[in-house]
């Protein structure tokens, strides 16, 4: 099993609260994810405040707009040097690929390495009698797949997916495409409550079912010592292999 990157999600619109747990987390995480919650409070300058601490950044923007408005939002936040940044596979293959080309042509006139782009599929929160009222008659899971299909044909680096779908998307899309997962709930420790998550799965199953990096959240974030909480994660995810 190849190496499985912990992401901690820092969901918060306090800087301080932010900037705090990335240094606390920088000795044991592979990255942080920052999203919409904390970009529309801070901005560019706090993500790269949360950034300097050295670790990789997971860019949570879900970017759904015409080719050209997400090609452009690519373009601006290139000089954060995003490790990963979201898209929705929603807004189609030429949004995608407008995504990518911009991604690469900015990198590549920064000297930097372009963000690894990963698309969102169906959120987790719509269910499939929610996706009939919008007219989509596959059921969720069919639509994931499927969209996650056209995510690589736009040569998008990966997707988000939940625990359930990792298998059926790593034998499908090979062992170069990134699967990212939330929804991980330790097996043991403190924090472990599914709070709103309904599909969970434990760090070492998803692991072993092919993620690449896992993203988690309030199991870190809320323990009474999030650093020994990312260790025990990293620990178990050690162990799966
Ligand atoms: O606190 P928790 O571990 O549930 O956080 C998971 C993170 O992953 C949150 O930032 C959440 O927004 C994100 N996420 C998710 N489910 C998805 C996509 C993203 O929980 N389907």
């Amino acid at each position: 099993m190849p190496n499985v990157s912990l992401y901690c999600a820092l969901d918060t619109r306090d800087r301080s609260t932010a900037e705090g747990l990335a240094q606390r987390l920088a000795p044991a995480v592979g990255g942080l994810k920052l999203g919409l919650e904390y970009f529309c409070a801070h901005g560019p300058d706090g993500i790269a405040a949360v950034h300097g601490a050295g670790l990789p950044l997971f860019l949570d923007l879900k970017l759904h707009d015409i080719p050209n408005t997400v090609a452009g939002a690519v373009r601006s936040v290139a000089a954060l040097q995003p490790h990963y940044l979201t898209v929705h596979t929603a807004g189609g293959i030429a949004m995608m690929r407008a995504a990518r080309e911009a991604a690469e042509e900015e990198a590549a006139r920064r000297g930097v390495a372009p963000p690894n782009l990963l698309g969102v599929t169906v959120l987790t929160s719509l269910d499939d009698s929610e996706l009939a009222r919008q007219g989509v008659t596959a059921t969720a899971r069919e639509q994931v797949l499927r969209l996650a299909g056209l995510a690589h044909e736009a040569g998008l680096a990966g997707v988000i997916a939940s625990p359930h779908e990792i298998a059926a998307l790593r034998s499908e899309h090979g062992a170069d495409f990134h699967i990212v997962v939330p929804g991980i709930r330790p097996a043991s420790g403190g924090g472990s409550g599914k709070g709103d998550q309904a599909r969970v799965a434990t760090p070492a199953d998803a692991a072993r079912a092919g993620a690449t990096a896992l993203v988690v959240g309030r199991p870190i974030t809320r323990a009474p010592d999030p650093l020994a909480a990312a260790r025990a994660i990293v620990r178990e995810v050690a162990d799966a292999s």
